[in-house]
């Protein structure tokens, strides 16, 4: 395919601006002994808020190839909502990727796929690349409906988009059973649901968009298994949790290829 693959590491809430620091040098020096090329994999981390700047000073400092965005973001362009983010904060600290609709967003903050889609349009219109986030409960996936639930999550969030902007977009195929669990979905699985989301992309939006738009998957996804997972044919990367919290596994997963 012409996807370009993408490696994002989401930090979680892990690491103070310290440890942000010595993880992204020592990100950038394993990338570069290894000789990474980044047009055959892109590697993108995603740190908490409060280790933004940081991340960005040693970015630029080195004029590295790596790349860096939020956790979430705010549906509002300022004003009166305390503890939230706005687009241009982030665009303002070279963000150029959003993650919204985590599994762990929508248990313990209640979002909706309503707000992750709004959250996603805000990401888009700011000209930063969403990671929408979708994924089934360990009891749909046992009661077979997994498929058509992680489906109607997607539909919900992007309900009367335009084919050219959610071509724009990343999916990230998160099983919540698999998540940071050690228990990997096996790649015929994760396979299953990422190719189906790409048949329901090309039903509703077209070829062209089914063609372009990229499909993670994420749950224990780590060095040990990333191959396997990359070599099935709609998977185009990983958001990784655990094995991107070390310079010497996120480096060994960009390098998949
Ligand atoms: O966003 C990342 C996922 O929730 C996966 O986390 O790799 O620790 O299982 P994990």
């Amino acid at each position: 395919s012409n996807r370009t693959p993408l490696m994002a590491g989401n930090w979680k809430m892990n690491l103070d601006h310290l440890e942000a620091n010595h993880l992204v040098q020592g990100l950038a020096m394993e990338l570069k002994d290894a000789g990474h090329d980044f047009a055959k994999c892109e590697a993108v981390v995603i740190p908490p808020f409060t280790d933004l700047r940081t991340v960005q000073t040693v970015v630029d400092a080195d004029d590295l190839e790596i790349k860096y965005g939020a956790q979430d973001v705010s549906i509002h362009d300022n004003g009166a909502y305390t503890g939230e983010i706005s687009t241009a904060m982030l665009t303002k600290l070279g963000c150029s990727y959003v993650v919204m609709g985590h599994s762990e967003r929508r248990e313990y903050h209640n979002e909706s796929d309503e707000l992750v889609g709004a959250k996603a349009r805000k990401a888009l219109d700011a000209g930063m690349t969403p990671i929408l986030c979708c994924g089934e409960a360990l009891e749909i996936r046992k009661a077979g409906t997994h498929v058509e639930f992680v489906l109607g999550q997607i539909r919900a969030a992007l309900k009367g988009w335009s084919a050219e902007d959610v071509a724009r977009i990343v999916i990230a195929y998160e099983p919540i059973w698999a998540i940071g669990t050690g228990e990997t979905a096996t790649a015929a699985d994760a396979q299953e649901v990422c190719g189906a989301i790409r048949a329901a992309l090309r039903e509703d939006f077209g070829e062209a968009t089914a063609e372009a738009t990229r499909v993670l998957y994420g749950g224990s996804a780590k060095p040990g298994n990333i191959v396997e997972l990359m070599a099935q044919p709609d998977i185009d990367g990983a958001l990784i949790g655990g094995a991107s919290l070390k310079a010497d596994s996120f480096a060994a997963m960009c390098r998949f290829y």
